[in-house]
C-alpha cells in the first residue's frame, strides 16, 4: 500500500480503453494503486468486469466499448464523466496486430481496414471525444500506445506499422491543437512484450517470446513487462510530465536507436 505522499495520482479519474488485458490491465492496476479511480473500456467483458471486481467497484469500473464505434467512444467518455465529474487521463490504447503474415502481397485490404480502424481511427475517437471534456476544463492528459513500429518498421505487418506511424502523426497533431487548452498529448512505444496480442504477431506467448525478444533486444539482462510500459504512462499521465506533451516515450531499451542487424558493437572477447 503507498502512503498518499507516493500516490501520483491521488484524486485523478482515467479512461483506459483496451483496459481488459496486457498493457491496459497492468496500467489500470497500477494507476488505481496510485489513488486514481479507472474506467475501463474494452470488448472483452468478461474480463474487463472480472479485473474492476478485483480492483474495488469505489475505484474501478467497466463500460462495454468497441473503438471503431464513435458513440461507443463518445458514451464512455461521457460515462466516466458523469460517474467521476472529470476526466484527467485518456489512455488510448486499445489496439489488435491484425493478420501476422509480413508480405503485402498476401495482406488483405479488409485486414488492413480492421487494424487502422481499431489502432488509428479507435486513438482518433478517443482523443477526439477526450478533448471535447477537457478543453473546457483547460486541463487533462491524453496518452496513446503507438509502438517501436511508429518508427522502425521491420518487425511488425505493414497493416500494424501503417496505423502505429499514423498513432504518431495524431498524438503530435493533438499535441500541438490542444496545448492552448492546458491539454498534453504524448505515446508511449514499446518493444515487444508478451501479451495476447504479441503471441498473434509472433506465434509463441510467455518465457519462449520473452527470450525470443531478449535475443534481438539492444538492451540485456532485462524483460520487458507490461508493468514497465505502465510506469511509463504513469509518469506520462501524472504531474512529474506537466510540462511534457508531443513526445514518443520510447520504452525499447534503444531497440530503435541503431539497426540490431548490423551488430557492429558486439564484444566477442567479454
Ligand atoms: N505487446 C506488445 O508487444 C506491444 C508492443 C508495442 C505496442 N503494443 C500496443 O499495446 C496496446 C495494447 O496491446 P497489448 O499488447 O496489451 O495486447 P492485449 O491483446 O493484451 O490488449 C489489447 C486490448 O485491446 C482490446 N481491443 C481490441 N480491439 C478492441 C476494440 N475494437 N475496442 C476496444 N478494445 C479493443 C482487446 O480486447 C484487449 O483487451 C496495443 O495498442 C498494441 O498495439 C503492444
Amino acid at each position: 500500500m503507498l502512503t498518499s505522499a507516493a500516490r501520483r495520482l491521488e484524486g485523478k479519474v482515467a479512461l483506459i480503453t483496451g483496459g481488459a488485458s496486457g498493457i491496459g490491465e497492468a496500467t489500470a492496476k497500477l494507476f488505481t494503486r496510485h489513488g486514481a479511480r479507472v474506467m475501463i473500456a474494452d470488448v472483452q467483458d468478461d474480463k474487463g468486469r472480472a479485473l474492476c471486481e478485483s480492483l474495488g467497484s469505489s475505484v474501478a469500473s467497466y463500460v462495454h466499448c468497441d473503438m471503431t464505434d464513435e458513440s461507443h467512444v463518445r458514451d464512455a467518455v461521457d460515462a466516466a464523466v458523469s460517474r467521476h465529474g472529470k476526466l484527467d487521463i485518456m489512455f488510448n490504447n486499445a489496439g489488435i496486430i491484425g493478420s501476422p503474415c509480413m508480405q503485402i502481397l498476401k495482406s488483405e485490404k479488409a485486414d488492413f481496414e480492421r487494424v487502422v480502424g481499431i489502432n488509428l481511427v479507435g486513438s482518433y475517437l478517443g482523443t477526439k471525444h477526450a478533448a471535447r471534456v477537457m478543453i473546457p476544463a483547460r486541463r487533462g492528459s491524453i496518452v496513446m500506445t503507438a509502438s517501436v513500429a511508429s518508427v522502425d518498421p521491420a518487425m511488425t505487418p505493414v497493416a500494424y506499422t501503417c496505423s502505429k506511424h499514423a498513432v504518431l502523426g495524431l498524438m503530435r497533431s493533438a499535441a500541438v491543437e490542444l496545448g492552448q487548452f492546458g491539454v498534453r498529448v504524448n505515446c508511449v512505444s514499446p518493444y515487444a512484450l508478451a501479451t495476447p496480442l504479441a503471441a498473434t504477431a509472433f506465434g509463441m506467448g510467455g518465457e519462449e517470446l520473452e527470450d525470443f525478444m531478449h535475443e534481438h533486444a539492444i538492451l540485456k539482462g532485462v524483460r520487458l513487462k507490461a508493468e514497465d510500459i505502465a510506469e511509463a504512462v504513469l509518469f506520462l499521465g501524472s504531474e512529474e510530465a506537466k510540462y511534457v506533451s508531443g513526445l514518443n516515450l520510447l520504452v525499447d531499451g534503444g531497440f530503435t536507436t541503431a539497426n540490431p542487424s548490423h551488430g557492429l558493437f558486439k564484444y566477442s572477447d567479454v
